[in-house]
């Protein structure tokens, strides 16, 4: 596929087919995404793919634990600061995709997709060990981003989100994370269900002008 192409179809997937996913091209994605630079080559990631019988069971737990109400509790929460500066809490706030739901008086199809992990039939899980410097996140980040695009041009769906790894206890269950590890973030992949209402267009949220963000100096 054309790289414009791939980057076009850059939007998240919020609800996937029950289709499976072929686990080979899960591990070629994944060796593709190893080209990805990091600090003097670091390579702070791992990367755990969980599908079948484990995601099910996962997804269960998963389930359960919001049906109670646990409170979420991701690793880069305790691990990181999380004070955010009004610049990007003012963009969740006025263009977030929650929020973009809710304008569209679907708040619920938000919710209930990442209360049900999208119907992913494959996650995978990526981490950096606990102890890491900020720039382990930003390759973290880079990482997630190859195999993201990777995937996408696979003709794959693809769903990054922070709820996936809301409860780490269970993830470091299913997918044997050692708890010297942080599960930073997971990113659904499958095939989108096109009919689904939560994937329509109209819930991608704008991005800001140009101008806000860039600054030319010469
Ligand atoms: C680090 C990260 C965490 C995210 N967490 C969630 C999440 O928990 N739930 C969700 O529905 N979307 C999540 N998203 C998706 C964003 O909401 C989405 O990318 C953004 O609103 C822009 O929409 P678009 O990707 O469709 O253009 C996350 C994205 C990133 C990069």
């Amino acid at each position: 596929m054309d790289f414009e192409d791939v980057y076009a179809r850059e939007h998240v997937t919020r609800k996937f087919l029950n289709r499976k996913v072929n686990e080979k091209t899960i591990a070629q994605i994944i060796r593709a995404a190893q080209n990805s630079p990091s600090l003097l080559n670091s390579q702070p990631w791992r990367a755990y793919a969980v599908m079948g019988d484990a995601l099910q069971d996962l997804r269960k737990e998963y389930e359960a634990m919001v049906q109670e109400g646990a409170h979420a509790h991701e690793d880069f929460a305790s691990m990181l600061s999380l004070h955010w500066d009004t610049f990007p809490s003012q963009n969740m706030a006025n263009l977030g995709a929650s929020q973009t739901y809710f304008f569209n008086n679907k708040l619920e199809l938000f919710n209930d997709s990442n209360n049900t992990m999208f119907n992913a039939p494959c996650v995978i899980y990526l981490t950096i060990p606990k102890e890491s410097p900020a720039w382990s996140v930003f390759d973290l980040g880079i990482f997630g981003q190859s195999i993201m695009l990777l995937a996408l041009n696979k003709g794959l769906a693809v769903m990054p989100a922070h709820s996936l790894v809301a409860y780490p206890e269970l993830v470091r269950k299913y997918a044997g994370i050692p708890e010297d590890e942080s599960v930073g973030m997971a990113i659904g992949i499958g095939y989108e269900d096109k009919k689904a209402e939560v994937n329509d267009a109209k819930f991608i949220p704008k991005r800001l002008p140009l101008k806000s963000i860039y600054k030319l100096t010469k």
